[in-house]
């Protein structure tokens, strides 16, 4: 058994298809090059030891216990995460859950592939969000750009290209539980409007696969924009969204939308090189913060 050992995961942001892959419907992710890392010790104690500053502890505490029981682990451990996710909805979540189950692996060679880790990382974050399509899981295990089915929980892989996105912080951090509840209150309510706004994401979903495969970066922005359009009529976006999304089109973004719950965190804009720094501006003319990250390119979750 290794003594100690680091493992990183990445965070995420939804590129299209949030809400609808809840339901069933498509979406399309890319990881970041922003991490979480968690190291691992196995120590001689009575009881586990959590070093996790501002992570999450449930998460970590979920992913042990639960690898504990299912593959009858005695050894405790010592984990201690550090974290470049937290606060912005770029998936701590997601990124400690898997990276936490990564490491046991390692150490307990249990010989877990992509599959398994996906499996038992989604049953963990079931018990807290019982609704989650488990899309940022998907990413954190595999990185780069991937277009995740949410009904049979496949992954296929779009790109490991950077995207030219900026990514506009609101300062308000969202609740995904509360935007997840909002949109099933709505789907309880009128069934027949949320299905057809969840058919017409899903279509731009599949038209966005297409577009990145062909690098048509034209085409992918105008998709995001009917996007937004259907993110506002399932009321998840909010004033100060609406207002850093406009600005970045008006200030020639081929496309800007929320990614992920809505009401807060993030929003993206896919851009062409040159309108970089006028379109950062509009943004942070809307009191949006701009977050310098890789997306695209970053691997998933790895020894480090
Ligand atoms: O929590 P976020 O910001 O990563 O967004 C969640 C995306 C949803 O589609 C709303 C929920 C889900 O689990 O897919």
């Amino acid at each position: 058994m290794m003594d100690k050992i680091t493992v990183s995961a990445p965070g995420k942001l939804m590129l299209l298809g949030e809400h609808a892959v809840v339901y069933g419907y498509p979406c399309i992710v890319s990881a970041v090059d922003n991490y979480l890392s968690v190291k691992g010790e196995v120590i001689d104690s009575a009881y586990d030891q959590y070093n996790i500053g501002e992570t999450n502890d449930d998460f970590i505490e979920t992913a042990v216990d639960t690898v504990r029981k299912k593959y009858h682990i005695d050894n405790k451990v010592i984990l201690t995460t550090t974290s470049e996710l937290t606060g912005y909805g770029l998936g701590s979540s997601a990124a400690v859950t898997v990276a936490t189950i990564k490491l046991l692996d390692e150490f307990f060679d249990i010989g877990l592939r992509g599959e398994d880790l996906f499996n038992l990382s989604y049953k963990c974050i079931r018990k807290h969000q019982p609704l989650a399509s488990g899309y940022d899981i998907a990413s954190a295990i595999y990185g780069g750009t991937i277009y995740f089915d949410g009904r049979t929980k496949k992954v296929k892989r779009l790109s490991d290209q950077s995207l030219k996105l900026i990514i506009g912080f609101s300062g308000i951090k969202a609740d995904t539980v509360d935007m997840v509840r909002k949109v099933s209150d709505l789907n309880e309510k009128n069934p027949d409007i949320t299905k057809n706004i969840f058919i017409s994401i899903s279509t731009l979903v599949k038209n966005a696969e297409a577009a990145i495969i062909n690098k048509d970066w034209k085409l992918l922005g105008k998709l995001m924009n009917q996007n937004q359009e259907l993110l506002v009529k399932l009321g998840v976006s909010s004033p100060k969204l609406d207002e850093m999304v406009k600005s970045a089109v008006t200030a020639g973004a081929y496309g800007a939308k929320i990614s992920g719950a809505g009401g807060g965190d993030c929003i993206i804009a896919l851009i062409e090189k040159s309108q970089k720094e006028k379109i950062e501006k509009a943004i942070i003319n809307t009191g949006g913060e701009i977050l310098h990250l890789d997306v695209g390119n970053p691997m998933g979750v790895c020894l480090s």
